[in-house]
């Protein structure tokens, strides 16, 4: 099996590249499980700290480029997580940009796997930012699509892209809707969410952090592993249990910030949690004031995609996963 994952040097798609190499094969519901022969990253920026593994190949390019993407995508490919994207934030500074990568970027993808004739899976990463405007307190499956932003946008037309390639037989799509993924490692992005994971991942690194939010905001999270093994499950899901809708929201877990920082205190100390820094930022505060606070996933549920439990799995899951089980 020859698997393509685009943004592969991205924060997602190294995780996702780490898993898929340690698995012992790949089973596609319904059919034999299959070794997995073939893993290309395809990213325009250079990679770094991957496992050493034969059956792994890099690639640089722009998603942009139809041809280059043309060239990625061969006969042989079976499968394309298509992660490649500007984040939310950088899309808004720069509407050019945003449209090109995020939107013809997809487009792109999904005109080389219709060229394979082969109807190959995809599965394309999506966002909970295609909601917006008058938020419920309670997200549905049934909610309509109203982004508030050039980003979110963006991915709601990739959506619809994906469905109807699906809906044609081109490609075998699935859309996953993220929720924000908490605790991201490395240094903070251009995400305006990205003071989300620096509340968690400074402190316990020994540094401080800046919140710009007030305590009682509320964010609806995941985390890095549930994340890459709903990526997972995805690929293995039969198409058909999509019915005529290829995008799904995730399951996450809704948590204020106030709790975030009892949560850190409880698992790492009070000194800790006291590394956070309270410096209320309207313009990001009135961002985050428009974010889905909660979603009912009963749709993804249903189909085997669960969310973590609580935030303090999630942060022993960072400790676990980033500082080799050491808080500084
Ligand atoms: N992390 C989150 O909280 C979150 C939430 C919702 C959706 N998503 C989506 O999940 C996906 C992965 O997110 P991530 O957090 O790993 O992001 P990331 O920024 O770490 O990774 C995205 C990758 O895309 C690459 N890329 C950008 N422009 C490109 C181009 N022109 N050609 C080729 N590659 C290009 C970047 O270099 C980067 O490595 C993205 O599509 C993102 O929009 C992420």
């Amino acid at each position: 099996m020859h698997i393509v994952i685009t943004g592969g040097a991205g924060f997602i798609g190294k995780k996702l590249a780490a898993t898929l190499l340690a698995s012992d094969g790949i089973e596609l519901q319904g059919m034999p499980k299959r070794r997995l022969d073939r893993l290309t990253l395809f990213d325009v920026v250079e990679a770094d700290g991957l496992p050493a593994d034969q059956r792994l190949q890099v690639r640089a390019g722009d998603i942009t480029n139809a041809d280059q993407v043309r060239a990625l995508i061969d006969d042989n490919v079976d499968a394309v997580f298509h992660l490649a994207a500007i984040v939310s934030a950088n899309a808004e500074a720069d509407f050019d940009l945003g449209v090109a990568v995020n939107l013809d970027g997809t487009r792109h993808v999904l005109e080389a796997c219709r060229h394979l004739g082969s109807s190959p899976r995809v599965i394309f990463a999506s966002s909970v930012a295609v909601y917006g405007g008058h938020m419920p307190k309670m997200g549905h499956d049934d909610m309509w699509l109203n982004p508030q932003t050039s980003y979110g946008a963006q991915k709601a037309a990739g959506e619809l892209l994906v469905n109807d390639y699906s809906r044609k037989g081109f490609v075998d799509g699935r859309a996953l809707r993220l929720p924000t993924i908490v605790v991201r490692p490395g240094k903070p992005n251009k995400a305006a969410s990205t003071f989300a994971s620096s509340i968690i991942r400074e402190p316990l690194a020994g540094e401080p952090a800046i919140c710009p939010v007030s305590r009682d905001s509320v964010m609806y999270i995941l985390s890095p592993r549930r994340v890459v093994e709903a990526f997972v499950h995805a690929l293995t899901l039969p198409g058909d249990i999509f019915g005529p809708a290829r995008m799904l929201t995730l399951p996450g877990i809704s948590v204020s910030i106030g709790e975030v920082e009892a949560a850190l205190a409880r698992v790492a100390g009070r000194h800790v949690a006291d590394r956070i820094e309270w410096k209320p930022d309207d313009h990001i505060q009135r961002i985050v004031s428009g974010w889905l606070p909660a979603f009912d996933a009963v749709r993804a549920k249903s189909m085997g995609f669960a969310a973590d439990e609580t935030i303090d799995e999630i942060i022993h899951a960072h400790i676990e996963d980033e500082l080799g089980g050491e808080i500084r």
